[in-house]
């Protein structure tokens, strides 16, 4: 790519960027652990929901260590309402992997290991953000933005997108540039501006697996300890009972649920 097209492009981000810059909290710090949960919960949900959500759970457990020591319950509890409650799970088990097996040192477990959860993108936004780390992620936004900026074809790889974000990536300034092209990207060239779709996008909730899973949990969470099968009937109205029983059979499966008898609890 022409070397002045990506000035003028790094130029138009950071202008706007000193302009309209969002105040958003896990920007206020760089402390991995406070990072990494802003960035799992930022995975299927829009930063405005995010907001709350990101400053009780710090609030709650300002450490990797306090998160560890958490139960379950506890946990799922404080999720409730932002969904994909399995994320929610994966967190914990790597605050407790990390916690015991790393003395609460993020970065190195990241760079040792796969953690539960962690795919590249949260793994690089994590250095990015934490370290100001010389890297590239590519999420739905930045996606966009550089398919508009460069007239791309929809069927451009993965891989020629990090390429391409790579060459427009400033020296030393990787975390203000993903901070600024997540602005641009989010309030600025939106989705419905370009007319870009991204690659992939969330499944209706209504009637969904999902939201019988989420009426489960919630259940669990907040009526009863246990549920019959009974109870499961009477929550998740109008499916089938093939359904139902497939379910519940993949929450066992996943260990979000565990089976004692005829009934059912959330997984300590
Ligand atoms: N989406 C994913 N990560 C984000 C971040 N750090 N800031 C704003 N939106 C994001």
């Amino acid at each position: 790519m022409h070397v002045t097209k990506i000035q003028q492009f790094q130029n138009k981000i950071f202008t706007y960027y000193a302009q309209k810059k969002r105040d958003l909290p896990w920007r206020k710090t760089t402390d991995p652990y406070s990072i990494l949960v802003s960035e799992v919960m930022l995975q299927q949900t829009q930063v405005d929901r995010v907001i709350k959500y990101y400053t009780e759970w710090i609030t709650t457990w300002p450490t990797i260590n306090d998160l560890a020591k958490a139960s379950r319950s506890e946990v799922l509890k404080k999720w409730l309402g932002l969904g994909y409650n399995s994320r929610a799970i994966r967190l914990h088990e790597l605050a407790q992997k990390v916690s015991q097996q790393y003395q609460g040192d993020i970065i190195k477990a990241l760079s040792q290991e796969k953690l539960p959860g962690i795919g590249p993108y949260t793994q690089h936004a994590i250095e990015i953000f934490s370290l100001n780390k010389e890297g590239v992620t590519v999420d739905t936004n930045i996606r966009r933005i550089l398919m508009h900026e460069f007239n791309l074809s929809s069927t451009i790889s993965d891989k020629d997108l990090e390429t391409l974000a790579w060459q427009c990536l400033p020296k030393g300034k990787s975390r203000d540039w993903h901070n600024a092209l997540m602005d641009y990207g989010a309030t600025f060239l939106t989705a419905h501006k370009t007319g870009i779709k991204p690659k992939t996008t969330q499944s209706t909730f209504e009637g969904s697996d999902r939201q019988m899973r989420a009426q489960i949990v919630r259940y669990l969470l907040t009526k009863r300890k246990t549920l019959s099968y009974a109870s499961l009937t009477h929550i998740t109205k109008g499916i089938s009972q093939e359904r139902r029983a497939k379910i519940l059979q993949k929450m066992i499966e996943e260990g979000i649920l565990t089976q004692k008898k005829d009934k059912y609890m959330i997984k300590e």
